[in-house]
């Protein structure tokens, strides 16, 4: 018996040696942690319960059969983060470069197919050269098969892909059907293809920082959610993240207890909004002095700056928090930010996590090239996305609503549960400039005949009244009295029940 033990121990050890000491050596070198060592981060000590750990490779190819590794190149199975379960999967540089095959997919698969029916998130760690090349179809096939579960499992269970080292071609393919995708910068990459076939391709001399690195996805093409300086930094931002979520879509978010008061005023409200119209302000402001303790977890931070979006709390319970802002772009909706909002918002609708919005919106960019890009595609994802939302929906209009950015913004018309709005909101078709305009082209030769027109316009509709009247908004509230207001209209909400009319999916315009 303990000959057997001891086989056991020493199997366990070579498993755990992965591609062995040199290239453990390596990785460390790059500054990158190795699969092992970051699961231990990420999850609480001790809760990590490893599945398939002796799991070969099949491949008798190109010499194959001789090159196993116990595990295969991908260390998997489940844990906690701070006290509740989630499923895992590490690839490991060292074997194989963490590249694909077909019993690596299959390790991938079984963690994804458990957690389903245990409804828990689903955690990858990104760290691999791609499909196996030596397997051929085989790996493939395993993509295609990690593929579908993320289809089947989206919506059901949260998926969150960190991206800590290469990940290229078909690769990526897996992480981008995933719900949030965080990056490393200097050690991770994500792009179809790499540096050298885009040169041959399209002549372009590119790096691999430069073509998909994480400051590339965060703020260029917006593939990823957030950056990270180093291995230590993801994976406790990733803890954070996960202390924001449900389990899976029946559950409710977790309720964190706060010692920050759900009655809070917050004075300093009342002067965000400066008094000329066009002069910005920084909504983040208002976001961080409306949630539970200043603690907003933003999503997206560097890209389509004009649309601020994130998790943050209210009297413990998780909210989504959308915001125009209006110091970039005047907080003009365009291509990326509707698409950065629509996402977000169907997130939150798909796991039950109530959305805050709050609006200061000039309407949508003019212009040929939001024209030429599908603005009007893009545009209605993200009316789409909060009119088939069901989710209480809690909406602050601070000062411009405008035109058809004011529908989309969580309006009264699109199942706004509860619509406030400042005193210096202004709810209209467009600005008094424009408005006058267009309604007295006549008199365009006649300034001050126009600037009283304008004047008239402001006094009329530049104000949250007309809407008011309407009941299209529920109250004017105070600036300081924000907090507590939405505090109180999220805890009546709380047994909110809206459900869509059946049907097998709607046709969001993608
Ligand atoms: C098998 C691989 C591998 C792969 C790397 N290795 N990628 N083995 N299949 N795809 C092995 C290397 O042979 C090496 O083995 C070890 O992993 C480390 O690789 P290095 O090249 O030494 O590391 P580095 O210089 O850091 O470069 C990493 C890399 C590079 C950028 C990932 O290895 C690379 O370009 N690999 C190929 C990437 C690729 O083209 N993948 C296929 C994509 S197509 P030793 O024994 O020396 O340690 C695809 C299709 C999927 O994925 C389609 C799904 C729909």
């Amino acid at each position: 018996m303990h000959d057997i033990i001891r086989q056991l121990d020493e199997k366990r050890a070579a498993a755990r040696l992965g591609g062995g000491k040199k290239r453990i050596e390596a990785q460390h070198a790059k500054g990158k942690l190795t699969a092992r060592e970051r699961i231990e981060l990420l999850l609480d000590p001790e809760s990590f319960e490893e599945w398939d750990m002796f799991k070969e490779h099949r491949c008798t190819d190109f010499g194959m059969e001789k090159q196993t590794v116990p595990g295969d190149g991908v260390v998997t199975g489940y844990g906690t983060i701070n006290g509740r379960l989630v499923f895992i999967f590490s690839q490991d540089f060292t074997v194989f470069g963490g590249a694909l095959s077909e019993a690596h997919a299959e390790k991938i698969c079984k963690v994804m197919d458990h957690a389903m029916k245990a409804g828990a998130p689903v955690i990858g760690l990104n760290d691999s050269g791609g499909a196996r090349i030596q397997e051929g179809v085989a790996s493939l096939g395993g993509y295609a098969d990690v593929f579908q579960r993320n289809v089947l499992a989206s919506g059901v269970v949260p998926q969150i892909s960190m991206i800590m080292g290469p990940c290229a071609g078909g690769a990526v393919y897996s992480p981008a059907m995933t719900d949030f995708i965080f990056m490393v910068k200097d050690s991770s990459y994500m792009f179809v293809t790499g540096p050298e076939v885009v040169k041959t391709v399209t002549h372009e001399e590119v790096t691999a920082e430069e073509l998909g690195g994480a400051v590339t996805h965060n703020t260029k093409s917006g593939v990823a959610d957030l950056a990270f300086e180093n291995d230590v930094e993801a994976l406790m931002m990733l803890r954070r993240l996960v202390s924001f979520l449900p389990s899976n879509n029946r559950d409710k978010p977790p309720v964190v207890p706060t010692e920050d008061p759900s009655e809070r005023i917050e004075m300093s409200l009342d002067t965000l909004v400066p008094d000329n119209p066009n002069k910005p302000y920084d909504i983040k402001e208002l976001i961080v002095k409306t949630v539970d303790e200043g603690d907003f977890f933003e999503l997206q931070p560097d890209y389509a700056k004009n649309i601020v979006i994130g998790f943050g709390r209210m009297a413990g319970q998780t909210v989504g928090i959308v915001a125009n802002q209006p110091l970039v772009l005047a907080g003009c909706l365009d291509i990326k930010s509707s698409i950065k909002g629509a996402r977000f918002v169907r997130f939150c609708d798909a796991f039950n996590i109530p959305v805050v919005t709050f609006v200061d919106v000039p309407g949508f960019m003019p212009g040929t090239a939001q024209e030429y890009g599908g603005i009007i595609k893009h545009g209605a994802k993200l009316l789409y996305a909060y009119a088939e939302c069901t989710v209480p929906k809690v909406t602050v209009i601070t000062r411009k609503a405008y035109g058809g950015a004011y529908d989309v913004m969580s309006s009264k018309h699109l199942r706004g549960d509860v619509n406030f709005a400042w005193p210096s909101a202004e709810i209209a078709v467009m600005g008094p400039k424009g408005a006058v305009e267009i309604i007295f082209r006549e008199e365009k030769g006649d300034p001050a005949k126009l600037a009283a027109r304008e004047q008239e316009y402001k006094e009329k509709f530049a104000n949250p009244f007309v809407a008011g009247h309407r009941g299209f908004i529920d109250d004017v509230i105070m600036p300081h009295e924000t907090r507590r207001r939405i505090c109180r209209s999220l805890a009546m909400l709380k047994e909110k029940k809206l459900e869509n009319p059946w049907r097998k999916h709607g046709n969001i315009p993608l």
